[in-house]
């Protein structure tokens, strides 16, 4: 290659990545779904699937239905911590209380699926203890109508 070629060369490859940087710096996520959605669709169905896990499971579908809730649950709970396209989703995400009760509900969401991956029933029945308490608290300081309303 002539020092030219390779000059040219390394334009193009600077040019390039200077464009995926960009298109990075676009990227930063933008949410696709509001809070309010995430908390019905995903969150109520996937820790109704935990809290109703009274018995051990007898069958591996169910230990897999259980690893799906719990999927579910961290990843919906994840989106949370970002944002969302509700009214006051912006402004929630941005209170450190928000992110403080958030992260329990991770923390307990990440215990459940270690003890359902180790198909430990005691320790799935402790994380669904812990992860109840966020709900309330957050609902109390954020939305207050939540608390006691019909699900
Ligand atoms: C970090 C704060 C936070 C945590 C943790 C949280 N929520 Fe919520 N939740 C909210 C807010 C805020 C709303 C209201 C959203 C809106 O109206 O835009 C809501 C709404 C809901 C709703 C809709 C209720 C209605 O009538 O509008 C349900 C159901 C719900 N949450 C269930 C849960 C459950 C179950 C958990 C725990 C596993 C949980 N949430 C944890 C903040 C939280």
């Amino acid at each position: 290659m002539t020092a030219g070629k390779s000059l040219v060369a390394i334009t193009l490859a600077l040019a390039l990545q200077g464009t995926a940087l960009a298109l990075q710096a676009q990227e930063a996520p933008q949410p696709l779904v509001s809070i309010k959605e995430l908390m019905e669709k995903t969150i109520t169905p996937a820790t109704n699937t935990l809290w109703n896990a009274f018995e051990p499971p007898t069958e591996e579908a169910q230990w897999q239905a259980l690893e799906e809730a719990a999927v579910t649950l961290l990843s919906a709970a994840q989106a949370m911590s970002l944002g969302g396209t509700g009214p006051m989703d912006a402004a929630w995400v941005k209170e450190p209380a928000w992110q403080a009760f958030n992260q329990i509900m991770i923390s307990a969401g990440r215990d459940a699926l270690s003890a359902i991956r180790a198909r430990d029933h005691d320790k799935l029945l402790a994380a669904g203890d812990v992860l109840y308490p966020p709900c309330e608290s957050c609902h109390l300081q954020y939305n207050p109508g939540v608390v006691n309303s019909p699900q």
